[in-house]
This record gives structure tokens, C-alpha cells and sequence, in this order.
């Protein structure tokens, strides 16, 4: 006996006007699909049967994950089509003995406690199928549910097939399902396609069940925002706006202060810690873990980044970096792939910095460029400093070591290194390794010409 879940993503969702298969669309940085996966494997379904179809290698590439199978619904004018023919291309993974959870892959919002009720309804009530129901003031497009005077579910009308008095049903079909197994794979064998649509319903297996004698249940959803479906770019953006709430929500139940929620976007896997503020406009995608006590200024954006504890972030761009305690940053500061900052370490405004360490206690407080660069600790960075790093053709690297001092407006010109204490005096262009401990001035010195105006008179 198991617990398997069938998500059907076969189809092309025509009114997203895209090339991407809906399914693959992303909310809150996640595709829709695996939200959907992602909600049956935390209600402890293990076996998730993905039915594709439009697009496949793309959904197939995307959904590859561990506890995810993926069977092909054939696609064209020669083939049938309908949700019931899609749970058919499972049928050979359908044991007699399991429970066969029924998903859709553009319902992003569902989630595994809404399944995991599902499921034990359906178990504590020895139904044949349980149907996740809802209750909606406009019931437009759905199927509805036709209970009989002991309230008992007899069928499931498309809204194309309702009669006059079916339309006032309010009472709808969500698609979400769970079946016994034994019994779903006889109703798929019983299936027709006498409909208005010419398409196998897998909402026909109720009525097939009553006739069998067999009972369906429906567990009515208890927010029924989970069953909302994604058919066009606006719901999408619909379901971001409810998936970016439920992320904020979770944070500041968490210990992070969102200042506006409204205007926060923060991804689904993003972590932050106790007594972080979060300013308004701030972005932080990907794998992000932001320590506690930290500071995130307005319109900062932080991406797949590793951000310490009591770190101070002020209307800059962080991507693919991680920065240690204590450490400020901007304001308009752009931190680039693989920037690894100490602690306490100070990046002032306009200062660029990329694939370089930067030390604890080092500063590189206004208008510098550090590219490819070993920066010590306790370095002190001058206004307008530049890492030279590339030569037209190639990258090279620059070694500054601890306690160095470089001064403003110079150039240090890779390969190139300056060694522990050594300082650069302002202005220079510094193309030969700096000893320990010494001075290098390399500008050409200071000529005053006396009475130069009068001269030119
Ligand atoms: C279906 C239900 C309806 C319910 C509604 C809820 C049926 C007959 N109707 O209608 O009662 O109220 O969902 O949203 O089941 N798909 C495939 N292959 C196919 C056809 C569909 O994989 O051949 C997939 C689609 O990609 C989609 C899902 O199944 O994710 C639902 O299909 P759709 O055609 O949108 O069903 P509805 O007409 O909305
Ligand atoms: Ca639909």
C-alpha cells in the first residue's frame, strides 16, 4: 500500500501566450509545478506520477527530482484528450492497494495540509474516491458538484454540460482528488467520451462509482485560495501575490521585521534570522540566508548570497557573494559573483567588487573597482582605487596582504602584488610588487614653473 500522487501537466495552456509550458512559469522564484510536487512530497506522498505532454523534454528537465516519474501523454489531432486520458497514461504505475492523489500542475498555491486532510478524510471515510470541493460565489467554468437529497455525491457536471438549474450550483470541483486504487483503474477502463468537449473526464468516475454502488466523498477545502488555477500572465501574477505573502508572512512569524510586506519580495527558499529589518522595495532571491540582526536597506536586491549576522546592506546589489558579521556594505554598492567579505568590513558607495576575498576589518570605503583580487586584513582602500585586472585578452590577479595601504586614485596593475604594510602612495600606477613595509610612489614628481603665467604673456 501506498500513496501516490498523478499531477497532470500534459496540456499547453494556450492563453499564457508564451513558449514556456505553463507548468515551468515561476512564482515567488519557484515553477508552479514544483510547488505542486513540492506540497505532495511534504504530505508524505513518496511516488509522484507526472503526466507531460506539451513540451516535454522542457517539463520533464525541470521536474527531474528525486521521487518524481514522468510518463508521456501522446499529443495531436490523432489522440484523445481530457483529464481523463491523462490519468490513463499512469495506469501501469496504479496499484490494486494504493491511494491515488490527483494534482494539477498550474495550482501552485495547494498545500500539503490541505493533501494530508484530504487523504485521511478519505481513509477514516472507506470512500471510493474523495473529491477536494469548494464553495465559490461564481462557479463559472468549473464542474459542479451534484449531491443527492442525502447529500451524498452523485456526479460531477462540466459547467459546458449544466443544465439551466445545474448553473446555480455553487458547490465546485477543484480537480484534486484522491481514489482508491483498485477502483480508479476500473473507472478509467469504463471511461467515455460522449461529451460536448469529445474528451475522457476523469470526473465521470463518480457517477460510474454510484452505479457500482460505491461511495465518493467531498472534503470541502477550508481556503479555498489554494485550488486557484494559473490560465493566464494575470492569475499568475495573482498566485505571486498570495505565495509572496504566505513567504513574508512566515518570516516575521519567524523573528524578521518586514517594514512593508507589500513592496518585500522575497523568494521561497530565502532564510533570515531574528531581528533582521527588512527595508521597503528590498528583493532577495535564490538559496539567500541572511543571519540575524541584520540590516537590509531599501531597494537593496540580494541574490543566491550568504549574508552573516548584525551585517548592514544599504541600496546595493549583492549576487552570488556572501559577506561576514558585522561587515557594511553601500550605499550603491555592487557586489559581483564571488565576492567573500570578512568581518567587519567596510564597502562604501560605488565601490565594485568581484571574485575577490576581502578581509576582516579591510576598507575599500568610496569609488573603487576590486576585481580578481586576495585583499588581507586591516587594508585600507583609497577613494578612486582600481584593480587592473584584465589586459584585453586575459584576467589576472592581485595580492594585497594585510595591513597594506593603498592610496587614492592609484592603479595597481595585474599580476601584481603588495606585501604585508606595504603602501602605496596616492595617485601611483603600480606595476612591480611592493616589498614589506615599504612606500612605492610611482607618478612622476611635482615641477613647478615660477612665473609661468607671466612668461606666456
Ligand atoms: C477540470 C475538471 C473540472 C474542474 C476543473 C478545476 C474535468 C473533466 N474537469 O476542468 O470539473 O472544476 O478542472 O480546475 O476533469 N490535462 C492534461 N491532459 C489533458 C487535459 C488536461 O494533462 O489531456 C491537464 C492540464 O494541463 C491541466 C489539468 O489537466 O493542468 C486540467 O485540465 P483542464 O482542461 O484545464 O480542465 P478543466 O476544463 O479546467
Ligand atoms: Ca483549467
Amino acid at each position: 500500500m501506498m500513496i501516490k500522487s498523478i499531477i497532470l501537466a500534459a496540456g499547453e495552456g494556450t492563453r499564457m501566450k508564451s513558449k514556456k509550458p505553463k507548468g515551468l512559469h515561476k512564482i515567488c522564484g519557484k515553477s508552479m509545478l514544483n510547488y505542486v510536487i513540492d506540497a505532495a512530497k511534504n504530505a508524505g506522498i513518496s511516488e509522484n506520477i507526472l503526466v507531460v505532454g506539451h513540451k516535454k523534454e522542457e517539463v520533464i528537465n525541470e521536474t527531474k527530482r528525486d521521487g518524481v516519474r514522468h510518463v508521456v501523454q501522446p499529443m495531436g489531432k490523432e489522440y484523445a484528450y481530457g483529464t481523463g486520458f491523462a490519468v490513463m497514461q499512469a495506469k501501469d504505475y496504479i496499484n490494486a492497494d494504493d491511494y491515488i492523489v490527483i494534482l494539477y500542475g498550474d495550482t501552485p498555491l495547494i498545500t500539503n495540509k490541505t493533501l494530508e486532510k484530504l487523504i485521511s478524510f478519505h481513509k477514516k471515510g472507506n470512500f471510493s474516491a474523495t473529491v477536494l470541493t469548494a464553495e465559490f460565489d461564481d462557479p463559472t467554468g468549473y464542474g459542479r458538484i451534484i449531491r443527492d437529497e442525502n447529500n451524498r455525491i452523485m456526479s460531477i457536471v462540466e459547467h459546458k454540460d449544466t443544465s439551466k438549474e445545474q448553473k446555480d450550483i455553487r458547490e465546485i470541483n477543484s480537480g484534486i482528488y484522491c481514489f482508491n486504487g483498485n477502483q480508479l483503474r476500473d473507472a478509467l477502463d469504463k471511461l467515455d467520451n460522449n461529451n460536448s468537449q469529445n474528451e475522457y473526464y476523469i470526473t465521470d468516475a463518480v457517477e460510474i462509482f454510484n452505479k457500482e454502488g460505491l461511495t465518493v466523498g467531498g472534503y470541502k477545502i477550508e481556503d479555498s485560495l489554494e485550488i486557484f488555477g494559473v490560465n493566464s500572465r494575470i492569475q499568475l501574477a495573482q498566485a505571486e501575490k498570495i505565495m509572496r505573502q504566505r513567504i513574508n508572512d512566515k518570516l516575521m512569524l519567524s523573528g524578521a521585521t518586514i517594514i512593508n510586506p507589500d513592496n518585500t519580495y522575497i523568494e521561497c527558499d530565502v532564510q533570515i534570522g531574528e531581528d533582521t529589518v527588512i527595508f521597503p522595495g528590498v528583493i532577495i532571491e535564490g538559496n539567500s540566508v541572511i543571519g540575524s540582526e541584520c540590516v537590509i536597506g531599501h531597494n537593496t536586491r540580494i541574490v543566491n548570497s550568504k549574508i552573516s549576522n548584525n551585517v548592514e546592506i544599504q541600496y546595493s546589489t549583492v549576487i552570488e557573494s556572501s559577506i561576514g558579521d558585522n561587515t557594511t556594505v553601500g550605499p550603491y554598492a555592487y557586489l559581483r559573483p564571488n565576492s567573500i567579505l570578512g568581518k567587519c568590513v567596510k564597502i562604501g558607495d560605488f565601490v565594485e567588487v568581484k571574485n575577490s576575498k576581502i578581509g576582516d576589518f579591510s576598507k575599500a570605503s568610496h569609488l573603487a573597482y576590486i576585481g580578481d583580487a586576495d585583499v588581507g586584513k586591516d587594508v585600507n582602500i583609497g577613494c578612486a582605487v582600481i584593480f587592473v585586472n584584465y589586459d584585453g585578452t586575459s584576467k589576472h590577479k592581485t595580492i594585497v596582504q594585510d595591513n597594506a595601504f593603498i592610496g587614492s586614485n592609484s592603479n595597481l596593475i595585474a599580476p601584481v602584488i603588495v606585501k604585508e604594510s606595504g603602501y602605496v602612495a596616492a595617485g601611483s600606477t603600480i606595476t612591480d610588487e611592493v616589498p614589506n613595509g615599504a612606500l612605492a610612489i610611482a607618478r612622476s614628481r611635482q615641477v613647478n614653473k615660477k612665473d609661468w603665467r607671466d612668461t606666456k604673456k
